[in-house]
Protein backbone atom coordinates (compact mmCIF):
# COMPACT_ATOMS: atom_id res chain seq x y z
CA UNK A 1 0.00 0.00 0.00
CA UNK A 2 2.64 2.66 1.39
CA UNK A 3 4.97 1.37 -1.96
CA UNK A 4 1.78 2.68 -4.52
CA UNK A 5 1.17 5.87 -2.79
CA UNK A 6 3.43 7.24 -0.14
CA UNK A 7 1.13 9.91 0.53
CA UNK A 8 -0.61 9.55 3.87
CA UNK A 9 -4.39 7.86 3.72
CA UNK A 10 -6.10 5.09 4.65
CA UNK A 11 -8.36 2.38 3.59
CA UNK A 12 -8.72 -0.66 5.20
CA UNK A 13 -9.31 -3.25 2.51
CA UNK A 14 -5.50 -1.75 1.06
CA UNK A 15 -4.20 -2.06 4.16
CA UNK A 16 -5.40 -5.64 4.39
CA UNK A 17 -3.44 -6.43 1.50
CA UNK A 18 -0.58 -5.57 3.46
CA UNK A 19 -0.45 -8.25 5.67
CA UNK A 20 -0.07 -11.55 4.24
CA UNK A 21 -1.35 -13.94 7.31
CA UNK A 22 -4.89 -12.16 6.78
CA UNK A 23 -4.77 -13.82 3.19
CA UNK A 24 -5.66 -17.83 4.89
CA UNK A 25 -8.62 -19.96 5.53
CA UNK A 26 -8.77 -21.18 8.82
CA UNK A 27 -11.47 -24.35 9.70
CA UNK A 28 -12.50 -24.00 6.06
CA UNK A 29 -13.52 -20.08 6.50
CA UNK A 30 -11.39 -16.97 5.80
CA UNK A 31 -9.32 -15.78 8.67
CA UNK A 32 -11.70 -13.04 10.65
CA UNK A 33 -8.60 -11.83 13.12
CA UNK A 34 -10.60 -10.02 15.66
CA UNK A 35 -7.65 -10.45 18.36
CA UNK A 36 -5.57 -7.75 18.02
CA UNK A 37 -5.41 -6.45 22.05
CA UNK A 38 -3.32 -9.76 22.29
CA UNK A 39 -1.40 -9.28 19.27
CA UNK A 40 -1.42 -7.17 16.04
CA UNK A 41 -0.18 -9.25 12.66
CA UNK A 42 2.38 -8.13 10.96
CA UNK A 43 2.31 -6.40 7.70
CA UNK A 44 5.11 -7.12 5.09
CA UNK A 45 7.61 -4.80 5.52
CA UNK A 46 8.19 -5.61 9.07
CA UNK A 47 8.54 -9.27 7.93
CA UNK A 48 11.23 -8.27 4.89
CA UNK A 49 13.06 -6.20 7.44
CA UNK A 50 13.57 -8.82 10.10
CA UNK A 51 14.02 -11.02 7.25
CA UNK A 52 16.56 -8.68 5.49
CA UNK A 53 18.73 -8.05 8.58
CA UNK A 54 19.20 -11.78 9.15
CA UNK A 55 20.30 -12.25 5.32
CA UNK A 56 22.33 -9.62 4.50
CA UNK A 57 23.72 -7.40 8.38
CA UNK A 58 23.40 -10.27 11.42
CA UNK A 59 26.02 -9.04 13.80
CA UNK A 60 26.31 -7.58 17.11
CA UNK A 61 25.85 -4.33 18.19
CA UNK A 62 28.15 -1.55 19.99
CA UNK A 63 30.81 -3.88 19.59
CA UNK A 64 32.36 -4.89 16.20
CA UNK A 65 34.99 -3.36 14.47
CA UNK A 66 33.44 -4.74 11.03
CA UNK A 67 31.24 -4.13 8.59
CA UNK A 68 28.32 -6.20 9.98
CA UNK A 69 28.41 -4.77 13.28
CA UNK A 70 28.28 -1.10 11.84
CA UNK A 71 25.72 -1.81 9.88
CA UNK A 72 23.73 -3.25 12.15
CA UNK A 73 24.44 -0.80 15.13
CA UNK A 74 23.74 2.05 12.20
CA UNK A 75 19.95 0.57 12.17
CA UNK A 76 19.50 -0.48 15.84
CA UNK A 77 19.72 3.34 16.96
CA UNK A 78 17.96 4.54 14.00
CA UNK A 79 15.01 2.69 15.37
CA UNK A 80 15.77 4.23 18.37
CA UNK A 81 15.42 7.38 16.96
CA UNK A 82 12.12 6.45 15.14
CA UNK A 83 10.69 5.48 18.38
CA UNK A 84 11.84 8.60 19.80
CA UNK A 85 10.06 10.86 17.04
CA UNK A 86 6.99 8.47 17.33
CA UNK A 87 6.59 9.61 20.94
CA UNK A 88 7.76 12.67 20.72
CA UNK A 89 10.73 11.98 23.28
CA UNK A 90 12.80 15.08 23.59
CA UNK A 91 15.61 12.51 23.57
CA UNK A 92 16.30 9.34 21.85
CA UNK A 93 18.79 8.12 24.99
CA UNK A 94 15.14 8.49 26.90
CA UNK A 95 14.08 5.51 24.89
CA UNK A 96 14.72 1.91 26.90
CA UNK A 97 14.88 -1.39 24.34
CA UNK A 98 12.98 -3.52 27.20
CA UNK A 99 11.04 -7.13 25.95
CA UNK A 100 7.63 -5.84 26.40
CA UNK A 101 5.60 -3.77 29.09
CA UNK A 102 5.77 -6.02 31.71
CA UNK A 103 9.62 -5.85 31.73
CA UNK A 104 9.04 -2.23 31.58
CA UNK A 105 6.67 -2.12 35.03
CA UNK A 106 9.46 -4.49 36.54
CA UNK A 107 12.20 -2.27 34.99
CA UNK A 108 10.31 0.94 37.22
CA UNK A 109 9.13 -1.29 40.07
CA UNK A 110 12.74 -2.30 40.82
CA UNK A 111 15.07 0.16 40.38
CA UNK A 112 12.95 3.64 40.74
CA UNK A 113 11.00 1.51 43.60
CA UNK A 114 13.26 0.60 45.42
CA UNK A 115 15.02 3.57 45.94
CA UNK A 116 11.64 5.62 46.40
CA UNK A 117 9.21 3.57 48.04
CA UNK A 118 9.37 2.95 51.84
CA UNK A 119 7.00 2.00 54.86
CA UNK A 120 3.91 4.25 54.69
CA UNK A 121 4.05 5.09 50.85
CA UNK A 122 1.48 4.20 48.73
CA UNK A 123 1.06 3.14 45.13
CA UNK A 124 -1.86 3.65 43.31
CA UNK A 125 -3.66 1.15 40.47
CA UNK A 126 -6.85 1.55 39.42
CA UNK A 127 -8.90 -1.87 39.20
CA UNK A 128 -8.98 -1.81 35.72
CA UNK A 129 -5.22 -3.02 35.88
CA UNK A 130 -3.56 -5.64 33.83
CA UNK A 131 -1.63 -7.87 35.88
CA UNK A 132 1.74 -6.88 34.41
CA UNK A 133 0.72 -3.13 36.03
CA UNK A 134 -0.17 -5.23 39.13
CA UNK A 135 1.56 -7.68 40.44
CA UNK A 136 5.13 -6.10 39.89
CA UNK A 137 4.12 -3.74 42.08
CA UNK A 138 3.12 -6.12 44.92
CA UNK A 139 6.35 -7.61 44.97
CA UNK A 140 8.28 -4.43 45.49
CA UNK A 141 5.80 -2.87 47.80
CA UNK A 142 6.27 -6.68 50.11
CA UNK A 143 9.64 -5.69 49.79
CA UNK A 144 9.92 -2.42 51.15
CA UNK A 145 7.30 -1.97 53.60
CA UNK A 146 4.64 0.14 50.76
CA UNK A 147 0.84 -0.39 49.94
CA UNK A 148 -0.56 -1.20 46.69
CA UNK A 149 -3.99 0.22 47.00
CA UNK A 150 -7.07 -0.37 43.79
CA UNK A 151 -8.45 2.72 42.24
CA UNK A 152 -11.89 2.07 42.37
CA UNK A 153 -13.84 1.47 38.54
CA UNK A 154 -17.08 2.69 37.95
CA UNK A 155 -20.13 0.37 36.75
CA UNK A 156 -19.44 2.41 33.56
CA UNK A 157 -15.87 0.71 33.71
CA UNK A 158 -14.57 4.43 33.82
CA UNK A 159 -12.00 5.35 36.66
CA UNK A 160 -13.62 6.87 39.73
CA UNK A 161 -11.85 10.15 39.68
CA UNK A 162 -13.93 11.45 42.92
CA UNK A 163 -12.35 8.32 44.98
CA UNK A 164 -9.22 8.92 43.48
CA UNK A 165 -9.69 12.27 44.16
CA UNK A 166 -10.09 10.99 47.96
CA UNK A 167 -7.37 8.70 47.75
CA UNK A 168 -4.40 11.18 46.66
CA UNK A 169 -2.17 12.71 49.12
CA UNK A 170 1.54 13.31 49.52
CA UNK A 171 2.38 9.63 50.69
CA UNK A 172 1.27 8.44 47.34
CA UNK A 173 4.45 7.86 45.25
CA UNK A 174 3.65 6.40 41.86
CA UNK A 175 0.26 6.07 40.41
CA UNK A 176 0.45 3.36 37.39
CA UNK A 177 -2.37 2.69 34.67
CA UNK A 178 -3.12 1.94 31.26
CA UNK A 179 -4.03 4.43 28.60
CA UNK A 180 -6.63 1.62 27.40
CA UNK A 181 -7.70 -0.95 29.36
CA UNK A 182 -6.78 -4.31 27.44
CA UNK A 183 -10.17 -5.94 28.97
CA UNK A 184 -13.19 -3.41 28.37
CA UNK A 185 -11.25 -0.93 26.26
CA UNK A 186 -11.71 1.83 28.16
CA UNK A 187 -9.64 5.15 27.67
CA UNK A 188 -8.71 6.46 30.58
CA UNK A 189 -8.25 10.43 30.93
CA UNK A 190 -4.22 9.96 31.60
CA UNK A 191 -3.61 13.71 30.74
CA UNK A 192 -6.01 14.63 33.85
CA UNK A 193 -5.13 11.82 36.48
CA UNK A 194 -1.46 12.94 35.65
CA UNK A 195 -1.79 16.47 36.71
CA UNK A 196 -4.07 15.09 39.67
CA UNK A 197 -0.84 12.79 40.71
CA UNK A 198 1.95 15.20 40.16
CA UNK A 199 -0.48 17.78 41.96
CA UNK A 200 0.47 15.35 45.15
CA UNK A 201 4.23 14.85 44.10
CA UNK A 202 3.53 11.35 42.67
CA UNK A 203 4.92 9.96 39.70
CA UNK A 204 2.83 8.32 36.58
CA UNK A 205 3.62 5.03 34.73
CA UNK A 206 1.34 4.92 31.72
CA UNK A 207 1.27 1.43 30.00
CA UNK A 208 0.49 2.18 26.52
CA UNK A 209 0.18 -1.76 25.53
CA UNK A 210 -3.31 -1.37 24.28
CA UNK A 211 -2.99 2.96 22.90
CA UNK A 212 0.01 3.06 20.65
CA UNK A 213 -1.71 0.94 17.87
CA UNK A 214 -4.54 3.77 17.85
CA UNK A 215 -3.32 7.26 17.94
CA UNK A 216 -0.75 9.07 18.18
CA UNK A 217 1.08 9.35 21.40
CA UNK A 218 2.99 12.77 22.24
CA UNK A 219 4.87 11.73 25.87
CA UNK A 220 5.57 15.63 26.84
CA UNK A 221 1.90 16.61 26.08
CA UNK A 222 0.68 14.43 28.26
CA UNK A 223 3.03 14.76 31.12
CA UNK A 224 3.83 11.64 31.97
CA UNK A 225 7.26 10.15 34.23
CA UNK A 226 7.40 6.86 32.14
CA UNK A 227 5.35 5.22 29.20
CA UNK A 228 5.19 1.92 28.37
CA UNK A 229 4.23 -0.31 25.13
CA UNK A 230 5.27 -3.59 23.47
CA UNK A 231 6.20 -3.95 19.90
CA UNK A 232 3.95 -6.83 19.11
CA UNK A 233 0.61 -4.94 19.66
CA UNK A 234 2.16 -2.35 17.22
CA UNK A 235 2.41 -4.53 14.43
CA UNK A 236 5.75 -5.70 15.55
CA UNK A 237 7.59 -8.50 16.91
CA UNK A 238 7.16 -10.40 19.92
CA UNK A 239 10.30 -9.37 22.62
CA UNK A 240 10.53 -6.12 21.83
CA UNK A 241 9.02 -3.27 23.63
CA UNK A 242 9.98 0.41 25.32
CA UNK A 243 10.15 2.25 28.23
CA UNK A 244 10.15 5.82 27.65
CA UNK A 245 11.04 8.03 31.17
CA UNK A 246 12.04 11.16 32.13
CA UNK A 247 15.39 11.64 31.50
CA UNK A 248 16.21 12.98 35.24
CA UNK A 249 14.24 10.20 36.65
CA UNK A 250 15.93 7.30 34.34
CA UNK A 251 19.61 9.28 35.15
CA UNK A 252 18.88 9.10 38.65
CA UNK A 253 17.44 5.40 39.04
CA UNK A 254 20.05 2.88 39.23
CA UNK A 255 20.04 -0.27 36.64
CA UNK A 256 17.90 -2.97 36.61
CA UNK A 257 19.51 -6.08 35.55
CA UNK A 258 23.51 -6.23 35.56
CA UNK A 259 26.01 -7.51 32.65
CA UNK A 260 27.63 -6.22 29.57
CA UNK A 261 26.95 -3.08 28.00
CA UNK A 262 25.02 -1.03 30.94
CA UNK A 263 28.99 -0.66 32.36
CA UNK A 264 31.77 1.97 32.17
CA UNK A 265 34.26 -0.08 33.71
CA UNK A 266 34.42 -3.46 36.12
CA UNK A 267 36.67 -4.20 38.21
CA UNK A 268 36.75 -6.23 41.53
CA UNK A 269 37.11 -3.35 43.28
CA UNK A 270 34.04 -1.83 42.11
CA UNK A 271 31.96 -1.46 38.73
CA UNK A 272 30.71 1.83 37.13
CA UNK A 273 27.81 2.29 35.13
CA UNK A 274 27.17 3.45 31.61
CA UNK A 275 25.17 6.17 30.27
CA UNK A 276 21.66 6.72 29.12
CA UNK A 277 19.92 4.31 27.70
CA UNK A 278 22.71 1.43 27.58
CA UNK A 279 22.66 1.48 31.65
CA UNK A 280 19.30 -0.38 31.41
CA UNK A 281 20.34 -2.79 28.57
CA UNK A 282 22.30 -5.35 29.89
CA UNK A 283 23.33 -8.04 27.38
CA UNK A 284 23.17 -8.67 23.83
CA UNK A 285 19.64 -7.01 22.83
CA UNK A 286 16.99 -7.65 21.12
CA UNK A 287 18.49 -6.53 17.44
CA UNK A 288 16.04 -7.93 14.86
CA UNK A 289 12.57 -7.26 17.47
CA UNK A 290 14.38 -3.50 16.95
CA UNK A 291 14.51 -3.16 13.62
CA UNK A 292 11.48 -4.94 12.95
CA UNK A 293 9.87 -2.36 15.40
CA UNK A 294 11.34 0.64 13.85
CA UNK A 295 9.36 -0.86 10.30
CA UNK A 296 6.55 -1.19 12.02
CA UNK A 297 6.57 2.81 12.69
CA UNK A 298 8.06 3.46 9.09
CA UNK A 299 4.85 1.30 7.83
CA UNK A 300 2.75 3.35 10.59
CA UNK A 301 4.30 6.54 9.09
CA UNK A 302 2.42 5.51 5.66
CA UNK A 303 -0.89 5.57 7.27
CA UNK A 304 -3.69 8.84 8.05
CA UNK A 305 -3.91 7.61 11.85
CA UNK A 306 -6.46 10.32 12.75
CA UNK A 307 -8.76 8.10 9.68
CA UNK A 308 -7.61 5.09 10.55
CA UNK A 309 -8.51 5.75 14.48
CA UNK A 310 -12.18 6.78 13.15
CA UNK A 311 -12.17 3.44 11.21
CA UNK A 312 -12.12 1.39 14.37
CA UNK A 313 -14.33 3.61 16.15
CA UNK A 314 -16.81 3.49 13.69
CA UNK A 315 -16.28 -0.75 13.48
CA UNK A 316 -16.95 -0.72 17.63
CA UNK A 317 -20.44 1.43 16.63
CA UNK A 318 -21.30 -1.34 14.29
CA UNK A 319 -20.68 -3.85 16.67
CA UNK A 320 -23.12 -1.62 19.00
CA UNK A 321 -25.94 -1.46 17.29
CA UNK A 322 -25.51 -5.07 16.11
CA UNK A 323 -25.14 -6.56 19.41
CA UNK A 324 -27.97 -4.27 20.41
CA UNK A 325 -30.40 -6.64 18.28
CA UNK A 326 -29.48 -9.52 20.55
CA UNK A 327 -30.82 -9.05 24.43
CA UNK A 328 -28.48 -12.46 25.20
CA UNK A 329 -25.43 -10.28 24.51
CA UNK A 330 -23.96 -8.33 27.71
CA UNK A 331 -21.47 -6.30 27.19
CA UNK A 332 -19.26 -5.26 30.14
CA UNK A 333 -18.47 -1.95 30.51
CA UNK A 334 -19.65 0.80 28.86
CA UNK A 335 -16.78 3.50 29.30
CA UNK A 336 -17.29 6.98 28.16
CA UNK A 337 -14.37 7.02 25.80
CA UNK A 338 -13.94 3.23 24.44
CA UNK A 339 -10.82 1.76 22.06
CA UNK A 340 -12.25 -0.55 19.52
CA UNK A 341 -12.63 -3.37 22.51
CA UNK A 342 -15.77 -5.02 22.63
CA UNK A 343 -15.74 -7.55 25.94
CA UNK A 344 -19.10 -9.26 26.13
CA UNK A 345 -20.96 -12.32 27.49
CA UNK A 346 -23.87 -14.27 25.74
CA UNK A 347 -25.83 -15.84 27.59
CA UNK A 348 -26.48 -19.72 28.11
CA UNK A 349 -23.00 -20.01 26.24
CA UNK A 350 -19.54 -19.97 28.61
CA UNK A 351 -17.20 -17.64 26.96
CA UNK A 352 -14.50 -20.52 26.15
CA UNK A 353 -17.26 -22.57 24.49
CA UNK A 354 -18.22 -19.17 22.66
CA UNK A 355 -14.23 -18.95 21.64
CA UNK A 356 -14.35 -22.54 20.42
CA UNK A 357 -17.29 -22.09 18.00
CA UNK A 358 -16.70 -18.75 16.62
CA UNK A 359 -12.44 -20.48 15.52
CA UNK A 360 -14.88 -23.26 14.34
CA UNK A 361 -16.17 -20.74 11.81
CA UNK A 362 -12.43 -19.05 11.26
CA UNK A 363 -12.65 -15.97 13.45
CA UNK A 364 -10.24 -15.88 16.53
CA UNK A 365 -11.53 -13.80 19.19
CA UNK A 366 -10.11 -14.29 23.23
CA UNK A 367 -11.72 -15.52 25.53
CA UNK A 368 -10.93 -15.96 29.37
CA UNK A 369 -9.89 -12.85 32.07
CA UNK A 370 -7.81 -11.30 30.04
CA UNK A 371 -5.09 -11.00 32.69
CA UNK A 372 -7.20 -8.49 34.31
CA UNK A 373 -8.84 -10.99 37.06
CA UNK A 374 -9.55 -8.19 40.08
CA UNK A 375 -11.84 -6.51 36.86
CA UNK A 376 -13.38 -9.71 36.33
CA UNK A 377 -14.01 -9.95 39.96
CA UNK A 378 -15.32 -6.26 40.05
CA UNK A 379 -17.69 -7.19 37.48
CA UNK A 380 -18.88 -10.40 39.07
CA UNK A 381 -17.40 -12.37 36.29
CA UNK A 382 -15.08 -15.28 35.62
CA UNK A 383 -14.46 -13.90 32.38
CA UNK A 384 -15.86 -12.64 29.10
CA UNK A 385 -15.16 -13.01 25.11
CA UNK A 386 -13.61 -9.94 23.51
CA UNK A 387 -13.44 -9.40 19.75
CA UNK A 388 -10.62 -5.98 19.13
CA UNK A 389 -10.27 -4.09 16.45
CA UNK A 390 -7.31 -3.12 13.81
CA UNK A 391 -6.58 -1.08 11.16
CA UNK A 392 -7.20 -4.16 8.73
CA UNK A 393 -10.86 -4.75 10.09
CA UNK A 394 -13.49 -4.08 7.98
CA UNK A 395 -17.52 -4.56 8.43
CA UNK A 396 -17.48 -7.40 6.90
CA UNK A 397 -15.10 -8.67 9.82
CA UNK A 398 -17.76 -7.61 12.45
CA UNK A 399 -20.71 -9.02 10.33
CA UNK A 400 -19.16 -12.51 9.85
CA UNK A 401 -18.59 -12.09 13.88
CA UNK A 402 -22.32 -11.46 14.54
CA UNK A 403 -23.40 -14.26 12.19
CA UNK A 404 -21.02 -16.50 14.63
CA UNK A 405 -22.61 -15.31 17.54
CA UNK A 406 -26.08 -16.33 16.29
CA UNK A 407 -25.08 -19.59 14.66
CA UNK A 408 -23.11 -20.15 18.71
CA UNK A 409 -26.39 -18.89 20.13
CA UNK A 410 -28.35 -21.26 17.99
CA UNK A 411 -26.53 -24.42 19.39
CA UNK A 412 -27.40 -23.08 22.62
CA UNK A 413 -30.39 -22.16 23.09
N1 LIG B 1 -2.51 -8.40 27.25
C1 LIG B 1 -2.89 -9.14 26.08
C2 LIG B 1 -4.37 -9.25 25.94
O1 LIG B 1 -5.09 -8.42 26.42
C3 LIG B 1 -2.21 -10.43 25.99
O2 LIG B 1 -4.85 -10.16 25.31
Amino acid sequence: MTAANPAKYFDAAAVREDFPILKQEVNGHPLVYLDNAATTQKPEAVIEAIANYYRHDNANVHRGAHALSDRATRTFEAARETVARFLNSPAPQQVIWVRGVTEAVNLVANSWGRSNLGPGDRVLLPYLEHHSDIVPWQMICAAVGAQVEPIPVLDSGDIDLDALDAMLDESVKMVALNHVSNAIGTINPVKEIIEKAHAVGAKVLVDGAQAVAHWPIDVQALGCDFYAFSGHKLFGPTGIGVLWGREELLDAMPPFLGGGEMIETVSFAGTTFNTLPFKFEAGTPNIAGVIGLGAAIQYLDGIDREAAAAHELALLDYTLELAAEIPAIRRIGEPRSAAGIFSFLLEGCHPSDLGMLLDQQGIAVRTGHHCAQPLMERYGVPGTARASYSIYNTREDVDALFAGIRKAQALFS
